[in-house]
Formats: C-alpha cells, sequence, structure tokens
C-alpha cells in the first residue's frame, strides 16, 4: 500500500478507536464565547508595558488590578493583578440562564462583580484545578474604530491608484482574545468536562503514533449555525503542565509583521513565527513575557459553525504549521530540558497521564516531519 492510502487508513482507524469523544450529547450548558484571562505579576505596571506594546489597549489601572481591552465592543480581554506571577484563571460567557443552571448543578453562589467588568458570575474549579468564571451580563465597551490600510493591489486587481501606503510604526491594536492553550494531567477527563459542563465541540484531535488517546484536542464553542472561532480552548498532553499560551486577534498578516518589529525593537522573547497554522489556520507569531508565559499574535483564523465534523490527525514536528521556520525549542520548552525533566519527573510519580510510553511519542513526533511517517 502506498503512503497516502496507508495514512487514510491509519486516520479511519483513529477516528473508529478514539478514547474521547466529539461531543456531549447533552451538555448542561452552552458557553457562548471566551470573554478575559487573568494573570498576576509581582510588578503590574511593567506586565501592562510588555502587553501595551503586544497592541493591548489600557482601560482602566485601579491600584492592584489593570484592565486591558482590545478594539472590539467585547468586555475586558485581560487583567492584571498584583501578585505572585502566576496565570490565573480564565472567564467565559454564558446566559443568565445557563449560569443559573451551572450554580443550582454544582452548588455555588452567584456572585456580582464592581466596576469596570461588572456583571455576576459563578465559580468553578476544571479537573486540572484551573479557576473559570462563567459570566453574564458583563460590561460592553464601546468599540474603538481604525482607519484601514487603502485597498490591497494584487496582481489581478489594482484598486489603489493616485494614493500611497504609509504604514504606522507602532504596535497595531488587538482585536480581541481568541483562546487559550493548556496542558492537562488526563486529556480524555479534561476534555470530557468542558464537554459536559460548557457543550464544547472538538473541532480537530492530534494523536501520537500508535496512541488511541489524543494528544492534543482543539475545542469550540457551540452556537448552532452561527460560526465561531476553531478553538476558543485546545488542551494538550505535553511535558510542562499548566498554561501553553493566549492568543490575541490582529487584523492582518501585515499587523502581525509589525507587531513583530514592535516586539524586536522592546527587545522582548520571541518564541516561533512568522508562519501558518495547520488545525485553525491562523497567520501566528508566539512572544513570551518576562515571566516565560506565552502570547500569541494570529490573524485569519478558520470559522466553524455546529455541523462541521471533527478532524483526526497526527502529532509531530511538521504539524503545526503549514509554511514558516521550524518549531522554535523556546516553543516546544526544549530549550530548558531541566526545567522539562523536573516537570516530568514529578508527574511520572503522580496520578496522571503522562507516562515513559508518551514521553517516547512525544520525543518521536518531534523527530518526525510529515514525510516520514
Ligand atoms: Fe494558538
Amino acid at each position: 500500500m502506498t503512503t497516502a492510502p496507508r495514512k487514510m487508513q491509519h486516520l479511519a482507524s483513529l477516528k473508529l478507536n478514539c478514547s474521547v469523544r466529539e461531543r456531549s450529547l447533552n451538555p448542561l450548558i452552552k458557553v457562548e464565547g471566551l470573554a478575559y484571562v487573568v494573570i498576576q505579576r509581582p510588578d503590574i505596571d511593567k506586565a501592562s508595558a510588555f502587553f501595551a506594546d503586544f497592541g493591548l489597549l489600557l482601560d482602566k489601572h485601579t491600584g492592584d488590578s489593570i484592565y486591558l481591552r482590545g478594539r472590539s465592543e467585547l468586555h475586558h480581554a485581560l487583567v492584571i493583578e498584583k501578585g505572585a506571577a502566576k496565570f490565573d484563571r480564565v472567564g467565559l460567557t454564558a446566559s443568565a440562564k445557563d449560569m443559573q443552571t451551572l450554580a443550582d448543578h454544582f452548588s455555588v453562589p452567584i456572585q456580582h462583580r464592581k466596576p469596570p467588568m461588572g456583571g455576576r458570575f459563578v465559580c468553578l474549579q476544571d479537573p486540572n484545578g484551573l479557576t473559570i468564571e462563567v459570566n453574564c451580563e458583563l460590561a460592553k465597551l464601546p468599540p474603538i474604530d481604525r482607519s484601514l490600510t487603502p485597498s490591497w493591489n494584487t496582481s489581478d486587481t489594482k484598486t489603489r491608484v493616485n494614493e500611497t501606503v504609509r504604514k504606522k510604526i507602532a504596535p497595531p491594536p488587538v482585536h480581541k482574545l481568541g483562546h487559550t492553550v493548556h496542558s492537562v494531567r488526563a486529556i480524555k477527563e479534561s476534555v470530557h468536562w468542558y464537554q459536559d459542563t460548557f457543550g464544547l465541540i472538538v473541532s480537530d484531535f492530534q494523536f501520537l503514533q500508535d496512541d488511541n488517546t489524543p494528544t492534543v484536542a482543539f475545542l469550540r464553542c457551540d452556537l448552532g449555525d452561527t460560526p465561531t472561532d476553531h478553538h476558543t480552548i485546545a488542551m494538550a498532553l505535553t511535558p510542562n503542565l499548566g498554561h501553553e499560551h493566549t492568543a490575541f486577534e490582529l487584523d492582518s498578516m501585515e499587523d502581525i509583521a509589525i507587531g513583530q518589529e514592535c516586539m524586536r525593537k522592546s527587545q522582548y522573547k520571541h518564541s516561533w513565527g512568522i508562519g501558518r497554522h495547520i488545525l485553525g489556520s491562523q497567520i501566528f507569531d508566539y512572544w513570551r513575557d518576562s515571566a516565560g508565559d506565552m502570547f500569541e499574535h494570529y490573524a485569519d483564523g478558520d470559522l466553524f459553525d455546529a455541523n462541521t465534523h471533527t478532524g483526526y490527525h497526527l502529532f509531530n514536528r511538521d504539524a503545526q504549521h503549514q509554511w514558516g521556520p521550524a518549531m522554535s525549542a523556546n516553543f516546544s520548552g526544549l530549550d530548558r530540558p531541566w526545567n522539562v525533566l523536573k516537570n516530568v519527573v514529578k508527574r511520572l510519580f503522580s496520578d496522571d497521564e503522562l507516562s515513559v510510553e508518551k514521553l517516547k511519542g512525544f520525543s518521536r513526533a518531534m523527530k518526525t516531519g510529515a514525510g516520514t511517517e
């Protein structure tokens, strides 16, 4: 059998034998989207300077918290609170009725939040101990207009005549928060919890060779016939547990390139990019802040409605991008081998799906390209 049919047969077998389901038939609620993430940093002004250079816009600075937003009329996208450096919690949105359902089911109180964010929320813990706040009636922000570039002259269609392009070399403003990705202890338990609790649907799975449990799952909201981002939350079983990255949308690839130039001038730590992902199709560029957390600029991501079927794919070093530089050691975490080793040793002796077999599979996958499967 030639390589292509063998690969098709293998992917069909993954679908048949996958230990994680694609969606829940009877979820408790259906969340509407991702509202914000909250991080803690000892020096909130220094953290805020990073995100200003990244393109987020300052809305409010109180004594211990900084509220940042994108241009869209959605809510605050990132909150920085004073405290020891950590990724603290994720905010989702739902209807008031669905929030009440969660409060009743989990026997948790509905809390009222003060301005500037306002609204009401319930606070849950996911199976990995990550705090998830589910919100309704968050304060909406007035949208911020942006004068767009004059039209783009393609080779076939020239619509810009007697007019020039002069780009402002400044951080391009973020449009909105897009998705957040986390490395988890047990992928089946985690994905099923998000499906059963919030109605999330798996857009795509990725698998290590000869493994029926996925190593990555990309989940989107179920908004019925309304298209939504390919993934709002993604989960991975990778050596470094916890927050992997959070992504913010920019308008165009040119914005990503200008963003990179600005971030490089400010001497921030570049991780990986510019390239185009395969699953989700986003054009991407990744940066690390001073606490080592990773944040992504992206543009031109896929939108799926609830009817699109789940995809099954192999995980390898070429499976994350269509074009662009090879995945960097900084992105995979392999430029900090002692850190990886410390995390792995701790996890091998805990109640965790990360096994020696998984690690061998992960190592093989990182040495395997699309042409060598
Ligand atoms: Fe991403």
